[in-house]
C-alpha cells in the first residue's frame, strides 16, 4: 500500500514515497536553502515561487526512484500547516489535482504529526510516549497515547528553539540557517564560559522561553565591537555560500566560539530539563525528539548519556529536517480510519496539533 507524501510548508520542497506506512521508498528534498541564505531567513514570497518551480520535478522524481507509477498510489497526503499560507498552497493544489485526476483519497496532514511519525514509523515507540518537537517553528511537547492522539503539554512562549539558533547566528554574521554552523562550531568553544541566566517562567512549568537567551547574545554582541568580524563572516559567506568548518573557524575567535558553545549549551539544557520532567509527569515508556533541532549533535549526544526515565528515540539527520516520508508516513494510520479530506480542503498556516 504506496501513499505519496507531498511536504512544501517552508523552505523544502519535498515528494516521497512510503510503502505500508514505514518503508521509504524514495523521498525528495528540494532545498531551497542557497535562495534564502543570503537574506539571513526565509523571504516568503520567494519560498512560493521556488516551490511552483520546484513541485512537479520533485514528485516526478519521488515517483521514478521509488518505481511507483500514479495508479499504484492507494493516496495522496499533503502537509495542511502549520506553515507559510503561500508554500502551502503550492503544495496542496497539486496533491487535489493528483486526486482529482487519480479518482484516490486526499490526506491532510499537520507538519508537526509528520515530525512526530518520522520516529514513531521506524521505531518500536511504546507508549505513552513524549514528544518533544524542536523546529524553526515549533518547541512543543506532546503527550502521545496508543491509538495516536496528542495532549499539549507545553510550548514555547516566544521563539521556537531553531528560530533562536536562526537569529543568533544571522546577529553575528552566519548566515540561514543557523543551527547547522551552530553545532559544528560549538565544540571548539567552552560551553560554561558565558553563563547565561534565564528568566524564571510563570504558569505552566513545562512552557519554554528563548527570547532572553536571544537577548542575552544581543547585549553580549552589543558590549563589544564586533563590526569587522562580523563583516568578514558575511564576506566569507558571499564568497562561497557552504563555507567549510575550517573557513568558519578562520574568521571566528575563541571569544565568539564560547559564546556559541554557551548558548548551545543552555538551549540543550533547557530543552532537556523540561522534557525530562514532562516525561516523569505522564509515566512515559519512550522519549522522541524530532524536527529540524534534533539534528543537533550536541543535543543527541547531551540527550544519550542524561539519565533519562525511558528510552529516547531520534529520527535519522534525513528524516529530522523537514521531508515528505514523514507526512506520508503520518498519513498511514488516517488511512486506515479513512479520515480522508474534501477538496475543499484548505492551507492553514496556524494548524494546531492538540
Ligand atoms: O524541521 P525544520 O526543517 O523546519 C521547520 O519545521 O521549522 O527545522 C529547521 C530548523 C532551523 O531553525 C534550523 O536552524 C534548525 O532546524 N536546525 C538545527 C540543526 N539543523 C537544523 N538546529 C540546531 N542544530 C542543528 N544541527
Ligand atoms: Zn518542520
Amino acid at each position: 500500500m504506496r501513499i505519496l507524501g507531498i511536504e512544501s510548508s517552508c523552505d523544502e520542497t519535498a515528494a516521497a514515497v512510503v510503502e505500508d506506512g514505514s518503508r521509504i521508498l524514495s523521498s525528495i528534498i528540494s532545498s531551497q536553502m542557497s535562495t534564502h541564505s543570503k537574506y539571513g531567513g526565509v523571504v516568503p514570497e520567494l519560498a512560493s515561487r521556488e516551490h511552483l518551480r520546484a513541485i512537479v520535478p520533485v514528485v516526478r522524481l519521488a515517483l521514478e526512484q521509488s518505481a511507483t507509477r500514479l495508479q499504484d498510489l492507494a493516496a495522496i497526503a499533503v502537509t495542511q500547516g502549520p506553515g507559510l499560507v503561500g508554500s502551502l498552497l503550492v503544495g496542496m493544489t497539486y496533491a487535489k489535482s493528483l486526486a482529482l485526476v487519480q479518482k484516490i483519497p486526499l490526506i491532510a496532514v499537520n507538519h508537526i504529526e509528520g515530525h512526530i511519525h518520522a520516529v514513531v514509523s521506524q521505531n518500536a515507540v511504546e507508549f505513552p510516549a513524549l514528544a518533544l518537537v524542536v523546529s524553526g517553528g515549533h518547541t512543543h511537547l506532546f503527550e502521545l497515547r496508543a491509538g495516536l492522539s496528542y495532549r499539549l503539554l507545553g510550548k514555547t512562549r516566544d521563539d521556537a528553539a531553531g528560530e533562536a539558533f536562526d537569529k543568533v547566528a544571522k546577529l553575528l554574521g552566519f548566515g540561514y540557517p543557523g543551527g547547522p554552523v551552530i553545532d559544528r562550531l560549538a565544540p571548539f568553544g567552552d560551553p560554561r564560559a558565558v553563563r547565561f541566566t534565564l528568566a524564571k517562567m510563570k504558569g505552566n512549568p513545562l512552557d519554554f522561553s528563548f527570547s532572553g537567551i536571544k537577548t542575552a547574545v544581543l547585549r553580549w554582541v552589543e558590549s563589544r565591537d564586533m563590526r569587522e568580524e562580523i563583516d568578514r563572516r558575511r564576506a566569507l559567506l558571499a564568497a562561497h555560500h557552504a563555507p567549510s568548518t575550517e573557513a568558519w573557524l578562520a574568521v571566528t575567535p575563541r571569544p565568539t566560539l564560547d559564546l556559541l558553545a554557551s548558548f548551545q549549551y543552555t538551549v540543550i539544557q533547557e530543552l532537556l530539563h523540561r522534557a525530562v520532567k514532562s516525561a516523569e509527569e505522564i509515566g512515559a515508556r519512550s522519549l522522541i525528539v524530532s524536527g529540524g533541532v534534533a539534528c543537533n549533535s550536541g543535543l543527541r549526544a547531551a540527550a544519550h548519556s542524561a539519565h533519562l526515565p525511558c528510552p529516547v528515540f531520534f529520527p535519522a539527520p534525513a528524516l529530522s529536517t523537514d521531508n515528505a516520508a514523514m507526512i506520508a508516513a503520518a498519513a498511514f494510520p488516517k488511512f486506515a480510519r479513512r479520515e480522508f479530506s474534501g477538496f475543499d480542503l484548505r492551507a492553514q498556516a496556524n494548524l494546531t496539533l492538540a
